[in-house]
């Protein structure tokens, strides 16, 4: 075969969903959105590109995302427009931009959407993957909190994940809570600085609580050490965090404090989590989100406290411990014998269809053996076979293609027959 020319080849870090995978990734993507929907969360979908500014804004300039990961382009008009590296910003501007805060809070919307970030690819590391996610707008009680905690938790379980649930509270912007926390940490980074690997040492002006991130042997040393925002908790954010613990022990959720998760992104405020699954390796973060009760006001609204998280799909898939094995739904495979036949076949088939149920048929011109083989290939549980006999007397042989009986009946009543 020739070598396929690279401009032909779908773009680095971007993958081709196709079957059998493509069904676990349309199954999960129903379960989550069915999961989060019986808890009132209304699906949303907002651009695939946003202003830059929602993002630089929103997710923070001195963030790895934003300053190092984004697709920005200019369009024809000259406008500075970004593929989205993720969703809650986009929310709380659609949010935001339609008033929907001026009725009844919370707002609580989900997404299965796909996010760009310019990474370095590597297993479960894409530039374009897939986030299902839950955004809740417009209350800062701790029960949103642990519903939302406990939402993502289930889902995960239901998809065949069996996460971690790391849990951390990260104070909100006051010179009382983590302004404060944040002068000691930088007092504490600058006379340590020598011991730092250089990367880091650029961040403890523009971003320092990305030092707990670090992957480096010298800043992780470092970081052993290094005062912990949660011993810097003001009152009401203390408070908060022994409340979301409470509600999390009364829903049974097992977490496990990690006063060094900080998280990525800058908007976040108080409770911050992860869900991590050990299958995955270096990319174990199944999952993350938290509070950010200040997005609203960086993107220019009033004050609106949220919470919410968003789950890696090509992550979860990763993580599975069950194959998904699906495929379409085919409950009747209709086989048709001689020309007559086929356009019975067909009618047949959209009246199945019609009834609710999955039904194929022959689209290539197969004989009966090569019919009888596609119907097995295509999981289906009766074939429905309709020939000369058959069609003069306005009936069907039915085959159970588990046990190979099989019998003639009445072409009306194939679909009361076949009902699961
Ligand atoms: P995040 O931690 O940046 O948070 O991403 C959430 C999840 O998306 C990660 O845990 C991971 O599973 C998946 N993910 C991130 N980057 C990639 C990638 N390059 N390839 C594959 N999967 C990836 C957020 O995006 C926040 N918006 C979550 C949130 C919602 N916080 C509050 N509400």
């Amino acid at each position: 075969m020739p070598q396929q020319d690279d401009a032909f080849r779908a773009p680095r870090g971007t993958n081709d969903l196709l079957p059998p995978t493509s069904w676990d990734w349309y199954e999960v993507t129903r379960l989550a959105l069915d999961t989060f929907a019986r808890a009132g969360y209304a699906p949303v979908e907002t651009p695939t590109f946003e202003h830059t500014e929602v993002f630089e804004r929103g997710v923070g300039e001195a963030s790895e995302v934003v300053n190092k990961q984004m697709y920005t382009f200019t369009d024809l008009g000259g406008r500075s427009l970004t593929l989205r590296p993720e969703g809650t910003a986009p929310v709380m501007r659609a949010v935001l931009e339609h008033r929907l805060d001026k009725g009844a809070l919370p707002v609580k919307l989900a997404y299965g959407s796909s996010m760009y970030r310019q990474e370095r690819p590597q297993k479960g590391r894409y530039r374009q993957f897939f986030q299902l996610g839950v955004e809740a707008i417009g209350s800062d009680r701790p029960t949103l909190d642990a519903e939302v905690i406990e939402i993502g938790m289930r889902f995960l379980r239901s998809a065949g994940v069996a996460p971690r649930l790391l849990l951390n509270s990260i104070g909100h912007l006051d010179d009382s809570c983590r302004l404060g926390y944040l002068g000691s940490l930088v007092e504490y980074l600058k006379a340590n600085e020598s011991k730092l690997d250089k990367e880091d040492v650029g961040r403890i002006d523009s971003n320092p609580l990305r030092t707990f991130d670090s992957k480096q042997g010298g800043t992780l040393k470092v970081m052993e050490s290094a005062p912990l925002i949660t011993d810097h908790l003001c009152d009401d954010c203390k408070r908060h965090f022994e409340r979301v613990r409470d509600l999390l022990d009364k829903l049974n959720v097992e977490y496990e404090l990690e006063p060094r998760l900080v998280r990525g992104l800058d908007y976040y405020t108080r409770t911050a989590f992860e869900y991590v699954a050990g299958e995955l390796g270096a990319q174990n973060a199944v999952g993350g989100g938290g509070r950010y009760d200040g997005l609203a006001e960086a993107l220019g609204g009033d004050p609106l406290p949220g919470i919410g998280f968003a789950l890696g799909l090509d992550r979860i898939l990763l993580a599975r411990s069950h194959e998904g094995g699906s495929r379409a739904p085919i409950d009747v495979y209709v086989v048709a014998l001689g020309e007559a036949a086929v356009e019975a076949a067909l009618v047949l088939a959209s009246q199945i269809r019609t009834a609710g149920l999955g039904a194929d048929m022959d689209h290539a011109g197969r004989g009966m053996k090569g019919q009888m083989k596609d119907a097995d290939r295509s999981g289906a549980r009766f074939a429905a076979i309709i020939g000369d006999e058959e069609l003069a007397s306005n009936e069907v042989t039915l085959r159970d293609l588990a046990s190979g009986e099989q019998e003639r009946i009445p072409m009306e009543s194939l679909i009361a027959r076949v009902r699961p």
